[in-house]
């Protein structure tokens, strides 16, 4: 499969000591279990912090010794999938709804290895971009998201209808900017919203580990 490609070449940067972040989603579930079989076949000695409860929960069965960001506020490396790539390298994530907690722990690594399926790779993002919204505030934001030129939908649960919660307990938009022109503008715009905990444009990823057919392609900045 092309990402449990992407996923293994990212994986082979962890070295024996790191602290390594633990992204989010099924890219990101598939380097933690592969990490964990490196864990256990060579002995490899590294400390995860993982960014959901459920990274936490396949990092303990994949036997990965897990850490907090209060013990380890600088990380080595912090590996994690997206939604979509653009051909600067910007990123749309938040697809599973933690794209804060992926935000604060690639923001603390020194490195920040993206791994994706070619389907992921476009030239310009067009995905609506999840924007994570304090539940007292998403009247309000939602107004300053469609002063920005974006159409917001509150995101439901998949299969019950309710509103989807975060771990946080706050609700997520879907602000839908169409073709985005320039990332790190919108991004610092999103920034500045009233009452947004935080937005899935990420513009700082130090390179893209891109599972195809004929194997993988590593895309830097
Ligand atoms: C999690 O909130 C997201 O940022 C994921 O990294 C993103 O949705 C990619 O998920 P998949 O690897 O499942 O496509």
């Amino acid at each position: 499969m092309k990402k449990e490609r992407a996923a293994e070449s990212a994986v082979a940067l962890v070295k024996d000591g790191m602290v390594v972040g633990l992204g989010t989603g099924s890219t990101a579930e598939l380097v933690i279990s592969r990490l964990g079989e490196r864990v256990k076949r060579e002995g490899l000695d590294i400390l995860g912090v993982p960014t959901s409860l459920r990274a936490e929960m396949i990092a303990i069965e994949s036997g990965i010794r897990v850490t907090t960001l209060s013990e380890h506020p600088s990380l080595d490396i912090c590996i994690d999938g997206a939604d979509q790539v653009d051909s600067g390298l910007n990123l749309v994530k938040g697809g599973w709804g933690s794209h804060t907690r992926e935000k604060i722990v690639a923001r603390a690594s020194k490195k920040f290895v993206v791994c994706v399926d070619d389907s992921k790779l476009v030239e310009r993002l067009n995905r609506p971009v999840p924007v994570e919204v304090l539940p007292y505030a998403v009247r309000v934001v939602e107004a300053q998201v469609r002063e920005l030129g974006g159409v917001p939908l509150l995101r439901k649960e998949s299969n019950r209808g309710g509103y989807f919660i975060t771990e946080g307990g706050n609700l997520i938009i879907d602000a839908d900017f169409g073709v985005i022109e320039d990332p790190e503008e919108l991004a610092v715009a999103l920034s500045s919203i009233v009452g947004a905990i935080e937005h899935g444009i990420f513009t700082n990823a130090s390179e893209v580990h891109v599972g195809g057919e004929g194997g993988v392609e590593v895309l830097r900045r």
